[in-house]
């Protein structure tokens, strides 16, 4: 089977695959992607880097809190999505390049696919992980909601496409375990969800001092106030209910949906997590570290 023909089958309405990566349909292209490559980076930049349901929004959120609202400079009245916009889906067709510094940027494309300054350890990356099984949760519930994500009829359907790898851009070990395993790279900053939840003052810290920013202690209550869960749920700049219904289906649930560690029990029954189980435990022991959460 010829390349084309491999990724015309590995596409669908939904999804195109492009160098192993699954990418939207009809909000980029293959040759945008590759132009990504020769993108010049800026020490100033900053990018938040997830796999789908880690915690993008909430990063995005933080980072743009750190850098822009605490010192309420205007931009808290822009949406978040267009004050840390996605690199890989320039949804508004913004020129990017000469955007004005600090330029902060959101992605889900693997190690090899961003910008190559990025990975001369121009720019800082931001780099949120979360349990893989509440991953696949929130995923699950996610894909009912965005117009542009496949419909699966139910969870078990949307589990096994995710063990696949085929969920959109594609295997979370690969993912995870190909920033990991190039971190010397970057200059990367490794934080978890979980960590977040558990203490988002701490991890709020963590990610100023990665930055070398010094906020002072009232700006900091400030972005941890702002950033907690029921507070971005009812900010509609920083929650993406503002979204077109081209992108979003109303009433079909919400971006920021429950917020919280180890919702996977009340979804999966013991035979997928042993399922899951199965597929990650052997592959994860293959992976360079161990993960803070227990996915046993
Ligand atoms: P749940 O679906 O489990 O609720 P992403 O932004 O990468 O798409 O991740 C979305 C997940 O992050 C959702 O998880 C969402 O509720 C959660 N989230 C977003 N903001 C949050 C916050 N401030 N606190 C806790 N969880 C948050």
């Amino acid at each position: 089977m010829s390349e084309t023909e491999q990724t015309m089958e590995q596409s669908n309405k939904y999804m195109f695959k492009h160098k192993g990566t699954y990418f939207a349909q009809n909000t980029t292209t293959a040759e945008y992607i590759d132009s990504l490559e020769d993108f010049e980076i800026r020490d100033s930049d900053v990018f938040v880097v997830t796999y789908p349901k880690s915690g993008t929004v909430w990063s995005q959120n933080i980072l743009s809190l750190i850098y822009h609202e605490g010192h309420r400079d205007g931009t808290e009245n822009i949406n978040l999505i267009h004050r840390v916009p996605w690199l890989e889906y320039n949804l508004r067709n913004v020129d990017y390049v000469n955007r004005p510094s600090p330029r902060l940027f959101a992605t889900h494309l693997p190690y090899n696919l961003v910008p190559r300054d990025l990975r001369n350890r121009r720019g800082k990356v931001i780099y949120v992980a979360r349990n893989p099984k509440d991953v696949v949760v929130s995923y699950f519930h996610f894909s009912n909601l965005v117009v542009s994500l496949e419909k699966v009829p139910d969870f078990n359907s949307f589990l096994e496409k995710f063990l696949a790898g085929k969920a959109s851009p594609g295997s979370w070990l690969d993912h995870i375990g190909g920033w990991f395993t190039h971190r010397d790279d970057f200059n990367i900053l490794f934080l978890t969800f979980e960590e977040m939840k558990n203490d988002l003052r701490g991890a709020v810290l963590k990610i100023c001092k990665f930055l070398g920013k010094q906020l002072t202690g009232k700006e900091l209550d400030t972005v941890v106030e702002m950033a907690s869960f029921d507070n971005m749920k009812r900010d509609a700049r920083a929650n993406y209910e503002n979204m077109p219904e081209s992108v979003l289906e109303r009433g079909k649930g919400h971006f920021l949906r429950k917020g919280t560690i180890g919702d996977w029990k009340n979804t999966m029954t013991v035979a997928q997590s042993e399922r899951f189980d199965s597929v990650f435990k052997g592959k994860m022991k293959e992976l360079p570290f161990q993960f803070i959460w227990d996915i046993h």
